[in-house]
């Protein structure tokens, strides 16, 4: 097997930076320290002045397969991430048919093991019809749940109060995970209703959603979570009025965390007359002081995670009016540069980018510290990032199906310039060098 020496980098986690070499053996983590021996190691890979950062682990992807291939799929998603620095993706279960069972579980991992570029990890979602199967799902290897409170891709009707009192049981019993797309399902279509009643502007989907829809969603959820126990994710926060509410309920004893992605924090209200339908997602971007406000959270290491939410739709779904168009956009390769470019231009510390996407992933789905960590033992999964180049995000550079996304012809600082995927070099030089191998994860038990 191989053995590679990452040499004089900057390697950041959540807790500093430090030069420091890194020796990978037979795709794990040997050693790190200073002036590491080069003998007998296959490469080394000069790191002096980029960062050395842990493998992401986007703890939120919609890669599509199976069912849903006409809008992207699996091998080409994989290659996006890998290319963008992500080393592990956690699945969600709204394709087709959603992963509702044991089997559907296993079925999906068997579809996707053989089109991997990059480590993957499963999750199951739950609805009113299976959550006595929550167990099972778990067994065959799901890292965490889904749970759809509002109206979004997929269709997936939400669970009544009972069927998420049972859930959020069942998550403290198992010391599971679950991510909840909190936005009410009835508020949602009440203010969609009064808003397709204003006309077609783009931003009129900011009205059809606003804030309180996601306020509420997580109010409810998070008094369950309270008198169970259980431990909700609210994942893709959009307003600051939903994280104020994950943090309230977090002050009552709460264990509920909370993701933002990266399209909240970069994008204003000016996108919508921009790129009009392209940068339609549930929940809305909103803009303004919000953004602001979210960005601010972020630095100050209010959100526990950032995931991309990467939402692959056909063009033509996404030149749709507003109404009809698909809700989401393709985000995977494109998260890690956005958070780099942020970080280095003081935005937030870098050390938000290993603590966000890469550690605290992985440790809410059970993947600790195998991935996300620069520890010995742990997978040698790293990004190495050049901070003093400028690049521009191009169609060529994309590898989705269908090359849309509202950030192409960005102007972003640092580059991605190797990717290390269990000891091998995926990415070298920002060309995509790797194969089909990655694995599926089933959680690390204890
Ligand atoms: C997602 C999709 O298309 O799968 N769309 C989106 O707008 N975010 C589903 C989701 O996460 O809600
Ligand atoms: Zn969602
Ligand atoms: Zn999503």
């Amino acid at each position: 097997m191989t053995s590679i020496l990452v040499r004089n980098g900057l390697v950041i986690t959540s807790t500093g930076i430090y030069q420091l070499d890194v020796r990978i053996e037979d795709g794990l983590i040997m050693e790190i320290g200073r002036g590491l021996p080069a003998s007998g190691v296959e490469e080394v890979i000069e790191a002096r002045g980029h960062y050395v950062l842990p493998g992401v682990v986007d703890e939120h992807v919609h890669m599509r397969e199976p069912g849903l291939e006409y809008k992207d799929d699996f091998e080409h998603g994989s290659k996006a991430a890998v290319k963008g620095g992500v080393t592990t993706v956690i699945e969600h279960p709204n394709t087709i048919p959603p992963v509702d069972t044991p089997s559907r579980l296993r079925e999906k991992a068997e579809i996707l093991k053989p089109k991997a570029y990059v480590d993957f990890a499963l999750t199951g979602v739950l609805h009113d019809g299976n959550t006595h199967l929550f167990e099972d799902i778990l067994a065959e290897g799901a890292v965490g749940f889904k749970v759809f409170m509002g109206p979004t891709t997929g269709n997936i009707p939400p669970p009544s109060d009972s069927s998420l009192y049972e859930i959020l049981s069942k998550s403290a019993k198992h010391n599971t995970r679950i991510m909840f797309h909190a936005e009410d399902h009835a508020l949602v279509v009440y203010f969609t209703e009064k808003a397709r009643k204003l006309g077609e502007n783009p931003i009129l989907h900011r009205d059809a959603r606003p804030p309180v829809t996601e306020v509420y969603s997580i109010a409810k959820i998070a008094t369950i979570a309270k008198y169970t126990g259980g431990k909700p994710h609210i994942v893709h926060v959009s307003s600051i009025d939903a994280l104020e509410a994950v943090m309230n309920a977090r002050k009552l004893g709460v264990d509920i965390t909370a993701e933002t992605c990266p399209h909240y924090l970069v994008l204003g209200e000016e996108d919508y007359s921009k790129y009009g339908s392209l940068v339609k997602v549930n929940p809305p971007i909103r803009g303004g002081i919000q953004r602001e406000k979210l960005l601010e959270a972020v630095a100050k290491g209010y959100f526990d995670a950032i995931g991309s939410d990467h939402a692959p739709h056909t063009p033509e779904e996404k030149s749709k009016s507003i109404w009809e168009a698909s809700a989401g956009f393709a985000g995977v390769q494109t998260m890690l540069p956005l958070m780099l470019d942020l970080a280095i231009r003081g935005f937030t510390p870098l050390t938000t980018i290993p603590k966000l996407l890469s550690e605290n992933p992985a440790k809410l789905f059970k993947l600790w510290p195998f991935k996300g960590s620069i520890l010995p033992g742990a997978n040698g999964d790293l990004v190495i990032v050049d901070p003093n180049t400028e690049f521009v995000i191009t169609p060529e550079w994309l590898e989705y199906k269908y090359k849309i996304s509202p950030f192409i012809g960005w102007r972003l600082k640092g580059r991605v310039k190797h990717v290390v995927l269990r000891g091998s070099i995926v990415v070298r030089d920002g060309e995509l060098t790797g194969v089909k191998t990655g694995v599926w994860l089933k959680p690390i038990t204890k």
